[in-house]
């Protein structure tokens, strides 16, 4: 017996309907991972109920995306257009050390959101930097340089040179050197200043020894900065750290030390550095961050005696993000704690 079309149409649509009510559409979950840095999408491999989308850091999120439950951010600057209309939104992974852009866009961890931070992708490389700008300092790289621009030969830092004279900051050999903001990029710079001589020393909210470095509570910063030569700053940009160092710590720092500041330019009073500098009561200063990036053509620390300015060049690469994107998808899908959240 032959079937008429109609009926045929009638129990396929029948069939149909009773296996999608047996196995009800497969829901997955959307993450978008930004297209401002290279990423590598084929390292992200194991969740089957996972889609990945690449988006532009720097357009609206296109409507089709409006919905996802994850967001890898990294120099977004449509945080605020993400905010009034990402309402589904579970999860973000900054790749940035300190994520002040997602926090200004409104974006809060609450218990319906976490945000977790790219601390430890840029450990090597703001380490690296530091190490720079403090060899530049001590060895005066900077003025080598100005000298030269005026084709000048600076005479005073070559030829014949006391070795480690007292009061002064010329070698990572014997120096002092403290680290405020003892965190992962201060553990990954230690062992380097180590190996050329340096003693190190940190400050952080907890004290307590850290990979074998005595790190001291903020309390006793009074009696830590009269005995540095260097005065590392690696300091999250949070209300907590605002002007962290402020003239009067400033005036504890001997004639001699140098400033190094790759944290954030919040936690330093720059007016009362670069008063300090001008002054002659500080040896120098070398900044990788500011209060206003880039540093406005008026700002007085251009022309600061003393004073490497460094484009926040030390981080800028996030190393290793694909790692941690999926340390960070097991643990979310198994509803555990994510790592580096805020
Ligand atoms: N220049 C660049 O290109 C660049 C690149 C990457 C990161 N950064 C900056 O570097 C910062 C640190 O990065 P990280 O990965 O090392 O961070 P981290 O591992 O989270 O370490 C932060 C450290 O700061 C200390 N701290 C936080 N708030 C403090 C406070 N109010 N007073 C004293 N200490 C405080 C913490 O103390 P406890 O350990 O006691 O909690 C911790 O030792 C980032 O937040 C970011 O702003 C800059």
């Amino acid at each position: 017996m032959r079937t008429s079309p109609t009926r045929f149409i009638r129990a396929l649509n029948t069939h149909l309907t009773t296996a999608a009510a047996a196995n009800p559409p497969h829901r997955t979950m959307k993450l978008l991972y930004p297209t401002s840095l290279a990423f590598n999408e084929q390292a992200i491999t194991g969740f089957p109920d996972l889609t990945l989308h690449p988006y532009d850091v720097n357009a609206p999120i296109p409507d089709s995306l409006i919905d996802a439950e994850i967001l890898v951010t990294w120099t977004n600057t449509n945080l605020a257009d993400a905010f009034a209309r990402m309402k589904k939104l579970r999860w973000i992974q900054s790749l940035a050390a300190g994520p002040n852009d997602v926090l200004s866009a409104g974006f809060a961890t609450t218990s319906s959101l976490t945000i977790t931070t790219g601390s430890g992708l840029h450990d090597r490389t703001v380490a690296e930097h530091t190490l720079g700008l403090l060899l530049a300092a001590a060895r005066r790289l900077h003025e080598m340089r100005d000298f030269q621009l005026q084709g000048k030969w600076p005479g005073h830092l070559g030829g014949p040179q006391p070795d480690r004279p007292a009061g002064s900051f010329r070698t990572l050999r014997d120096a002092r050197i403290l680290i405020w903001g003892f965190g992962n990029i201060a553990k990954t710079l230690t062992p380097h200043l180590l190996a050329l001589g340096a003693t190190v020393r940190g400050a952080a909210r907890r004290p307590g020894i850290r990979d074998g470095i005595e790190v001291f509570a903020e309390d006793k910063l009074p009696e830590l900065l009269p005995e540095t030569d260097a005065l590392v700053m690696i300091l999250p940009g949070d209300p907590s750290t605002d002007n962290a160092l402020n003239a009067e710590r400033l005036a504890l720092l001997p004639k001699h030390a140098w400033v190094v500041n790759v944290g954030r330019g919040s936690a330093v009073d720059e007016d009362a550095l670069a008063g300090a500098l001008d002054a002659g009561r500080l040896g120098g200063a070398a900044l990788d961050v500011f209060k206003t990036e880039p540093l406005p053509a008026e700002s007085r620390l251009w022309k600061t005696k003393n004073l490497i300015v460094s484009p926040h060049a030390a981080g800028g690469r996030p190393q290793g993000a694909e790692e941690l994107i999926v340390e960070n998808l097991k643990r979310f899908l198994a509803g555990e704690e994510l790592k580096n959240v805020i």
